[in-house]
């Protein structure tokens, strides 16, 4: 970062440049416009500020070598005389006080056109609106989101900030990663099974409360051999199936009271409660997502005073758990015999994608995740169409399609207003390659960008490192997917 050294300007007329800074570089005129955020200031007697600050650039915006001021490279510098910007000011600044920490902080940004492609990038407004709403949406029963969609601790702590009870992840690596960071209730929405992802579990569980499911006499019988002779008692949920048919006890059966009563005489397990997963709230064809949401709810408390009456359930205690982002979106709670749900688990619901676009659950504009990508080739099809190539192909997009839908995500027109590009197509992906039609005339040539709703965001974010949080065109901050890759 530059040395702040406090200089005097008039306020909201210019900027102090540093000097030099106009001689380097190549120059572009035009007026840009520079949305920087939320900036801190120090005024001469010492006060802090703060202010939302847009720059526009009058005049150009200059381009040079940060090394010269020992900065990441490349960085955008504001080169010459006129810089208009509109401080929203939380105090009123007295003239010329505003410090060069302004300009440091300005000649640090990063905007998009520094980044490599492909890359993932988060809207931040878009995410924090979703995150908003589900909260609001979860108001008066626990929010455990999945972890599953961002596999990232930053955001998982953004989430705990709305109000999230806890965390749900779908393997014990991932609760690893999540409790060496602090997160000390995290439920494993998997029914385990394997030795060692066991005797780990039994490890973490010193840390912190961890949770998992069982759904089969067999399942709970190897947890039992393993975590009895661990010494430790690990609460579990008795995973039902409320109409999905993937895993879970049919919730209509009597092997639902069984398997409870059997779990209450194993070691090594204690049964805290039930858990279902309604992904039948992703068919098209069956019940739409709020009678899924009503059908799931109704039937895990069937569930739950069915357990009472057998003596394996408490309503004080007993927790009852349930999730996907298209049915919580609709959510309302119901009691029956002293239980309600207790918990609600989406996950997909922070960034939103193509798929919960198709289904209704929210619009275009806020899917606050995109894949950035380059146009890296470009030619005529003998069908007069045009064809160009991204360099995102599936090992970026993956081949998650939404169902009856063609095509492997949605390219923006406009990525600030979330408007789709109305011609263009994602046809197809190689691995490394996507495959795109435009009809008629083409409007890309080779080393354009766009940005790229996925079909699916849980998957897209695992294919990568770390993704971009932006405002705009602003690259505000680095965020690691942390749990990338943990399968185990
Ligand atoms: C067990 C379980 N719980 C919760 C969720 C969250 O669902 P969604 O991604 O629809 O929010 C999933 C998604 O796969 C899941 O498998």
């Amino acid at each position: 970062m530059l040395q702040s050294t406090i200089k005097q300007f008039p306020s909201s007329t210019g900027i102090y440049l540093p000097p030099g800074a106009s001689k380097r570089g190549p120059i572009h005129d035009g007026v840009v416009s520079v949305a920087l955020g939320q900036q801190q200031a120090t005024s001469f007697d010492g006060e802090q500020l703060s202010f939302n600050v847009i720059f526009t650039v009058l005049q150009g915006l200059g381009q040079l070598n940060g090394r010269a001021f020992g900065l990441p490279t490349p960085i955008y510098l504001i080169y010459c005389g006129t810089i208009e910007f509109s401080c929203r000011q939380i105090r009123e600044p007295t003239d010329g006080a505003i410090s060069f920490n302004l300009v440091a902080n300005c000649l640090a940004m990063r905007v998009l056109e520094d980044l490599p492609t492909p890359c993932l990038l988060i809207d931040e407004r878009r995410m924090e609106a979703n995150l908003e709403q589900m909260a609001i949406k979860a108001d008066g029963v626990g929010l455990r989101p999945h972890t599953k969609t961002h596999k990232s601790v930053a955001l998982a702590k953004r989430q705990q900030l709305r109000g999230a009870v806890g965390i749900t992840v779908a393997k014990v690596s991932e609760a690893e990663i999540f409790v060496q960071n602090g997160f000390d209730d995290v439920r494993i929405a998997y029914t385990l099974v394997g030795d060692q992802q066991l005797r780990r579990l039994a490890d973490l569980s010193s840390q912190a409360r961890i949770s998992f499911c069982v759904d089969t006499k067999e399942g709970a019988h190897l947890a039992s051999s393993v975590l009895g002779k661990t010494g430790v008692s690990i609460d579990v949920l008795l995973e039902i199936d409320t109409g999905y048919g993937r895993c879970g006890v049919p919730y209509n059966s009597n092997e639902v009271v069984e398997l409870a009563l059997e779990l209450n005489e194993l070691e090594g397990l204690r049964l805290c409660g039930i858990l279902t997963h309604e992904g039948n709230a992703y068919s098209h064809n069956a019940l739409n997502a709020t009678e899924v949401m009503a059908q799931t709810r109704d039937r895990m408390l069937d569930v739950a005073v069915r357990l009472a009456e057998a003596h394996c359930a408490e309503a004080a205690t007993f927790e009852i758990s349930m999730g996907s982002t298209p049915s919580i979106n609709v959510f309302e709670n119901n009691s029956k015999g002293g239980f309600c749900i207790t918990e609600v688990r989406p996950g997909n619901y922070i960034f939103n994608d193509l798929t919960q676009v198709a289904l209704g659950v929210c619009s275009l504009d806020a899917c606050a995740l995109t894949v950035l990508s380059t146009v890296v080739s470009r030619h005529r099809t003998s069908r007069g169409t045009e064809r160009f190539i991204l360099d995102s192909g599936r090992k970026v997009l993956t081949s998650d399609s939404v169902r009856d839908k063609p095509g492997y995500g949605c390219i923006l027109y406009n990525p600030r207003t979330r408007v789709a590009h109305p011609h263009t197509r994602i046809t197809g992906l190689s691995e490394e390659h996507g495959w795109c039609e435009v009809q008629g005339g083409g409007t890309f040539s080779v080393g354009d960008r766009v940005q790229i709703v996925p079909n699916h965001a849980c998957v897209v974010v695992n294919m990568m490192d770390k993704i971009f949080l932006v405002d705009g065109s602003t690259v505000l901050s680095e965020i690691p997917v942390d749990a990338r890759g943990c399968v185990i």
